[in-house]
Formats: C-alpha cells, structure tokens, sequence
C-alpha cells in the first residue's frame, strides 16, 4: 500500500476516536476500512449499559460498509487507546477477527495497527487469525 494512503487511514482513524462512544470503559478505539475501489469507510466503538450489546469500532467500520453494498476490503486502520490516548498497538478482539474472516482473504488483508503516522505496523489477517474458520469451510 502507498504511504500516502497508510497516512490518510491513520489520520481518519485518528479522527474517529472523538466520536467513541465509552462512558463505561473510556477506552477509544477509531477504524479505517478500505475498499478494494479505495473507498474509505469508518467507525468507533460503540458502549452500552448492558455491556454485551457493545459493539467494536472494526465492526461498526466493516457493518456501515456491508450496509452500503460494499463486500470487497483491502485493508483496516485501527487505533486505540485509554481515554484517547494512543501509547501503543490495539489489535482487534477475537470477535472482530472473525467477522473479517467472512469478508476478506486472510493472506491479503492487510491490518494497519498505528499510533500516529510515524509509529505503525501492518500485519495480515492470516497472522493473526490462523487456521481462520470461513465461508470456503462451508462450501
Ligand atoms: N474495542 C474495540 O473497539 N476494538 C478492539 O479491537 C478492542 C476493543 C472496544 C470495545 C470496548 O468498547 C472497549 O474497546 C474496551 O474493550
């Protein structure tokens, strides 16, 4: 991926962060998903009261996208941190993992894990999720 991208994805996950919605935890978390097409679509994590209805900022990212028609992804961006406050890498939950199991190739989807535009690292989804279980599992 061009770095001018990376930096965009990290700018925009950055900036997701004052929309978190945590008054349980405080911990922010902002998300960049990138389309094949290179369309961008965002999202944070969302609390609740009941605790379990919470959703992660990867999967609001990854469900406004699947809402608008989109079943393509080259990438995620996601940030995090203590009431905002970005000192290290937020890898996504096992949750989040598995939704983008259902969508992407794990050996190509590429997950950017950053702080700001000078401290991030990429991984795939296959490094993290190996002996993933999705759709080719079923069909
Ligand atoms: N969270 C995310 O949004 N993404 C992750 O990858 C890890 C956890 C959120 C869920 C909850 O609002 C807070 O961080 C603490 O778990």
């Amino acid at each position: 991926m061009e770095k001018q991208t990376i930096e965009t994805m990290i700018n925009l996950a950055r900036k997701q962060l004052v929309f978190s919605y945590t008054p349980y935890s405080e911990f922010k978390v902002g998300a960049v998903l990138k389309t094949k097409e290179g369309k961008f679509y965002t999202g944070c994590n969302i609390e609740n009261a009941a605790y379990t209805p919470t959703n992660c900022a990867e999967r609001t990212a990854f469900f406004k996208a699947i809402s608008e028609g989109e079943q393509e992804f080259e990438a995620i961006c996601i940030v995090g941190g203590k009431k905002g406050i970005l000192t290290e890498y937020i890898a996504p939950c096992g949750v989040c993992r598995q939704v983008m199991m259902e969508f992407c190739n794990p050996e190509k989807f590429q997950i950017i894990l950053a702080i700001n535009k000078e401290r991030y690292k990429i991984i795939t989804l296959k490094e993290i999720l190996p002996l993933g279980f999705g759709p080719a599992n079923l069909f």
